[in-house]
């Protein structure tokens, strides 16, 4: 296999990939002593960072202050993000750099580059337009747009003037929309009439106007994309054309608090409402700032594109902030990658010559199955790195994506995060490495985790994962309105001490890897495993299953729910419901796909659920917990164990039958 190098360690072939000399010599690091330089004082090594990478109005009295669960990074210090984000590049001669290059679905559809110069010129106007509107500094503002360049304007507008935006994925439904807005008390939304998908308008104005339904937003901006006819109220909806058309293209960037809330994200836990993940300024921009920076390993002439969606992490951290804050020139792709051909992504990448390419491996899981023939039709020889997120990547599609789109000689980083965390925290280094297929690597420098037990011993042959204070500068400061849930969901098990992530992780250094140790100066390389709690991850997308739960009990016909991730081999983890239902209702095909639809109408696509199961009585305790692990085992044929702190035992013979269990 070109690129790997094969090591034959006790006659088991490992493959670990070490960077060329280029790489190396190119990369903004290569030397494996940057971790150990930075732990030994990860806020000097910080403050640092902030200093070099950003432009402050004010530096900051102190770097760092903790008292767990709560913490604050630079404070004192005044910045603004969309300041840093664009008006620096331009100040220093980079006005007709391209920063956006966006690429519509349709493909006779021409693509329209923006520059950094034309992209200031376009926040100030947006931001002087909400301005006009009544935003303030620290109103809360949804979008709810989908991968256009309105996107980029619109949350950089928002932080311009200091309003806190609150992304939603353009894919949910109205509903979902509708408890985002409510629960962040949002006085003004902006969408679009339409966009395209898979050749098809989606008519998102309809989901947006179910969106608003109770809650306090006044005002609609509505980006003409699709051309669709919407439905404008006199008064209450304002195209967003012509609210551009006398708005100045001046505003002065409003000098936040280093501590100041600069966006709302919600995330699904493990209750049935999503949480508002609150991200401050100063800490977030310098994580974002920096790890762009080193894990993409991104210059000046790099062609960089990430295929997130805009309304998760991913997507504000590396679609956004942390390319712009670089000045780099960054792809945005409005649809679908297999319109109107399995190829499109290849297309792309060949037609504007992609340098860096950041996806998930249910993405490429996908291009898997459809086979080898569809990139090989393609140029991809411009990328030189190659990165994943999301969920873990098994072997095979590591190995296919390292050969099939990299050419052998593209490293591929696994870049574990969560919405929470900000910006990535684990990772090998492009031009450090090693790559080794299903290994997420070794901690961000400055920043520290461990995997421990139930009482936070370390247990490195398996455990939880946790975050070692000094808690990084881009962690979240809090979930909106609900302190007790954040306290309660990640300081609870290890109070005061460690910051539990929810996910299960393994060290496979003396396991997988001891011959690295040396090379690498490696002390831990870790494997993520999954969570551990009741969020799912569905093709990459976050799912609780208490959300879905409550979606379902929402519908007439049903009483009671659970819901329990299934693996499967292309979208990683599916739901699989176990229903109860009202006394006159009769399970049937019919309800079943009228309940998939109410799934997919009321929470959005991505949660339809894979199969449901009608049951009398689901499996529970004393206490009247449901027993998941029950439910999960009867998925995967596993032993179910021990059934003795069931209430009712007999039911789980009764569900081996419906599910086929076998005897
Ligand atoms: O379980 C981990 C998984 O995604 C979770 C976070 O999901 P979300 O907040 O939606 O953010 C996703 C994008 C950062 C984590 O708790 N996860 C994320 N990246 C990886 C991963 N699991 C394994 N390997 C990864 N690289």
């Amino acid at each position: 296999m070109k690129g790997i190098k094969w090591v034959v360690e006790d006659s088991v072939e490992k493959e670990v990939w070490w960077p060329s000399e280029e790489l190396k010599r190119r990369a903004w690091v290569n030397d494996p002593s940057i971790y150990e330089e930075a732990d030994k004082d990860p806020v000097a090594f910080w403050e640092a960072r902030a200093r070099e990478g950003l432009e402050w109005f004010k530096s900051w009295d102190k770097a760092y202050e903790e008292d767990l669960p709560y913490y604050k990074w630079f404070i004192g210090g005044k910045i603004n993000a969309s300041y840093n984000a664009v008006d620096r590049h331009v100040k220093a001669g980079k006005g007709n750099k391209p920063a956006i290059i966006w690429v519509p679905e349709p493909p006779e559809e021409p693509s329209r580059v923006i520059t950094y110069q034309q992209l200031k010129d376009e926040v100030c106007r947006f931001a002087n337009v909400l301005k006009k509107l009544g935003v303030k500094k620290g109103d809360r503002v949804g979008i709810y747009l989908p991968l256009i360049p309105e996107v980029h304007i619109a949350i950089l507008a928002c932080t311009r003037i200091g309003a806190v935006h609150s992304v939603v994925f353009s894919a949910f439904s109205g509903e979902s929309l509708r408890v985002r807005l409510e629960d962040a008390e949002a006085k003004v939304l902006i969408t679009a009439d339409g966009y395209y998908r898979r050749g098809k308008i989606v008519n998102l104005k309809a989901n947006a106007d179910e969106g608003i339904k109770d809650t306090k937003v006044e005002k609609i901006v509505v980006v003409k994309r699709a051309g669709n006819e919407v439905n404008m109220v006199e008064g209450r909806d304002f195209w967003w054309h012509e609210l551009m058309k006398d708005a100045a293209p001046h505003c002065d960037p409003e000098p936040m608090d280093s501590e100041d809330m600069m966006f709302l994200l919600y995330t699904s836990g493990t209750t049935g409402r999503p949480k508002g993940v609150i991200h401050t300024t100063g800490g977030y921009l310098t994580q974002a700032y920096w790890t762009t920076r080193w894990v993409f390993d991104i210059h000046d002439d790099d062609i960089y594109w990430c295929t997130s969606d805009i309304g998760w992490i991913t997507g504000h951290t590396y679609l956004c902030y942390g390319p712009l804050l670089n000045c780099a020139t960054l792809i945005l792709y409005e649809g679908s990658p297999d319109y109107p051909q399995i190829d499109r992504w290849w297309e792309i990448i060949e037609k504007y010559k992609v340098t860096i390419f950041y996806t998930a491996p249910t993405a490429i899981r996908m291009f898997v199955r459809a086979g080898d023939e569809w990139p090989k039709k393609h140029d991809l020889s411009t990328l030189r790195l190659l990165g994943t997120v999301g969920e873990p990547i098994d072997r095979e599609t590591w190995l296919w994506y390292f050969n099939n789109i990299g050419g052998g000689r593209c490293p591929i980083t696994d870049t574990w995060w969560q919405t929470e965390t900000g910006g990535t925290l684990m990772m090998s280094l492009p031009g450090i490495g090693p790559f080794m297929p299903t290994v997420s690597g070794r901690p961000f420098p400055g920043t520290r985790n461990a995997i421990v037990d139930e009482e936070g011993n370390p247990s490195p042959q398996g455990g939880y994962l946790v975050l070692v204070p000094p808690m990084p500068p881009g962690m979240l400061r809090g979930l909106y309105k609900a302190d007790d849930k954040y306290r309660e969901t990640y300081w609870s098990r290890y109070p005061k001490r460690y910051y539990f992530t929810g996910d299960g992780a393994r060290d496979v250094i003396n396991e997988h890897a001891p011959h690295i140790k040396e090379k690498g100066k490696i002390k831990h390389f870790i494997r993520v495993t999954g969570r551990v709690d009741d969020v799912m991850k569905v093709a990459g997308h976050r799912l609780s299953t208490a959300e879905l739960e409550d979606a379902f009990n929402r519908h007439p016909a049903v009483t009671e729910t659970a819901v329990v991730p299934q693996p499967d081999p292309m979208k990683g983890e599916v739901p699989v419901a176990y229903v109860v239902l009202k006394s006159g209702y009769r399970g049937s095909e019919e309800l079943s796909k009228e309940l998939v639809e109410h799934i997919s109408k009321t929470v959005g696509p991505i949660a339809k659920p894979k199969q449901i199961f009608f049951v009398d009585e689901l499996p529970k305790t004393r206490s009247g917990k449901i027993m998941r692990r029950i439910l999960k085992a009867l998925l995967t044929k596993d032993k179910i164990g021990d059934t003795s702190t069931l209430v009712n035992p007999d039911v789980v013979e009764n569900l081996k039958k419906i599910v086929g269990y076998p005897d």
